[in-house]
């Protein structure tokens, strides 16, 4: 199985300095860290600071409709899990502090429906992360279409640099087949 894709995308830095600069400009999560890692942003506000997102998108014949972004200020708070929300596969951007960091696949997982009380989104959490075998890993230095239905953690290092935080991006048509 083929768990990601590193892009080659057009306009990729832009998305990555304009993302930042929205971060910092319109939102705290720089000035007050917390434990929640999945950050909601609503589309079409995003979407006029970052219009680049589609012009990225473009060569995969993609249409972005969905943003949120992942952000670890405390790497015990990134627990195995598997994805039910929007499509089964997303491209991940890197936005800050991600070089030295992975985003790694696992098989063999238990899986467990959980649903985050502030915003209604469900995952699979996995329950027995210690009988789970890696099967892919990677370091998100660029744009990365990956399966977020397969059992995965993000894993950060011990004095990597925190916040860690990645714009994961959905689309209209689940991009999925790109990986097939
Ligand atoms: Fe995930």
């Amino acid at each position: 199985m083929i768990y990601y894709k590193e892009l080659d995308l057009p306009y990729a830095d832009l998305v990555q300095e304009k993302t930042l600069r929205y971060i910092k400009e319109q939102t705290k999560i720089l000035t007050e860290p917390s434990s929640y890692i999945w950050h909601s942003l609503n589309f079409e506000e995003f979407i006029k600071h970052v219009p680049e997102l589609f012009d990225a998108a473009k060569p995969l014949g993609l249409i972005p409709d969905m943003v949120a972004l992942f952000v670890v200020h405390n790497p015990e708070n990134s627990s195995m899990h598997a994805d039910t929300y929007h499509h089964r596969a997303r491209i991940n951007f890197p936005i800050l502090n991600c070089s030295g960091s992975s985003t790694s696949f696992y098989t063999n997982a238990k899986l467990v429906k959980v649903t985050n009380k502030n915003n209604s989104i469900s995952n699979l959490k996995v329950v027995n992360t210690e009988e789970c075998i890696q099967v892919a890993s990677v370091e998100i230095k660029k744009p990365v279409l990956m399966r977020v239905d397969e059992p995965h953690k993000v894993e950060v290092p011990t004095g990597n640099p925190l916040p860690r935080i990645t714009l994961t991006v959905g689309f209209t048509v689940d991009p999925v087949v790109l990986l097939e």
